[in-house]
């Protein structure tokens, strides 16, 4: 049988995909990170699933769980908070199931940065200001950084940041980030993006800890960067009136009309 990884995204549950709706409606049992999936959610479970709150568990017992489920011969969704390339311990799992020889899918989600942008109406590559996006993290209680990937050299970049995980460290990140953006640099915290009681902070790296609110201790993006702005930035290309491109050619025979690479 196949343990399915879904991604059950950031907090809405009108967020999911249609392919991850229909897997969890087609698997009787039901493994999710209770701490941030939504309970909504496991109403598309089929009358009578088996469905398992895992935050308590240890990997040995989830493992043992999709084991169970697949010596029974029964499928089993796996719901993961957001998208599940990024912090979802996926990768732990998989390995796991490999050596297993417990077949796999997995069905990406909307990640916690794409609805946090969302919330914000932000676009966080802007023409002239950032053209990349860095979704990072600061060292926790349970995960050290790689050395090199520190806030200071991705600040060096200029790109558009998106910082999990850090809220605690708030005080930190400012320090961390203002010289190299400024301190009048633009910040957005957002916290639980699209729950019912999200939350928005906007402010500047020099002002932002002063505008928290206390009771935000977790479930929360940090955005830096001076997209985050929306102001001063050119216009794209892409809809220029004289841009020569594949799908409005602007003369005949353009060199550019058949070069697949070229910006969709
Ligand atoms: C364990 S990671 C999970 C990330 C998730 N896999 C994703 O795709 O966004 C949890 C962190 O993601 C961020 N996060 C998750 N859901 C969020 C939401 N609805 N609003 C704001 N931040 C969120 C917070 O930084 C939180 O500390």
């Amino acid at each position: 049988m196949t343990i399915h990884f879904i991604g059950a995204g950031p907090g809405a549950p009108d967020l999911l995909t249609l392919r991850g709706r229909d897997l969890i409606a087609a698997c009787p049992v039901c493994l999710y990170a209770g701490s941030l999936v939504p309970e909504e959610i496991l109403r598309h479970c089929p009358e009578g699933a088996h469905i398992i709150n895992t935050a308590p568990m240890d990997l040995d017992a989830i493992i043992a769980e999709m084991q169970r489920a697949h010596e029974a011969g029964q499928d089993v969704a796996r719901l993961h908070s957001g998208d599940l390339s990024v912090w979802s311990a996926m990768g732990e799992q998989m390995r796991r199931l490999r050596d297993l020889d417990i077949p796999v899918t997995v069905t990406p989600g909307v990640p916690s940065f794409a609805a946090a942008a969302a919330s914000l109406g932000a676009e966080l590559t802007l023409p002239g200001l950032a053209q990349s996006v860095v979704l990072t993290r600061t060292p926790g209680r349970a995960s050290s950084m790689p050395e090199g990937e520190t806030l200071a050299n991705f600040a060096a970049t200029g790109a558009t940041l998106a910082i999990h995980l850090s809220i605690q460290n708030l005080d930190h990140v400012t320090a961390a980030l203002t010289p190299a953006y400024g301190a009048d640099c633009p910040v957005a915290i957002v916290f639980r993006a699209s729950w019912p009681d999200e939350r928005i902070i906007r402010g500047t790296l020099a002002d932002i800890a002063g505008r928290m609110d206390a009771g935000i201790t977790r479930t929360a993006l940090i955005l830096v960067g001076p997209a985050l702005g929306g102001e001063g930035f050119d216009e794209s290309c892409l809809y220029a009136r004289d841009y020569d491109r594949r799908y409005r050619p602007q003369s005949a025979g353009s060199p550019w009309a058949d070069w697949s690479d070229k910006d969709e």
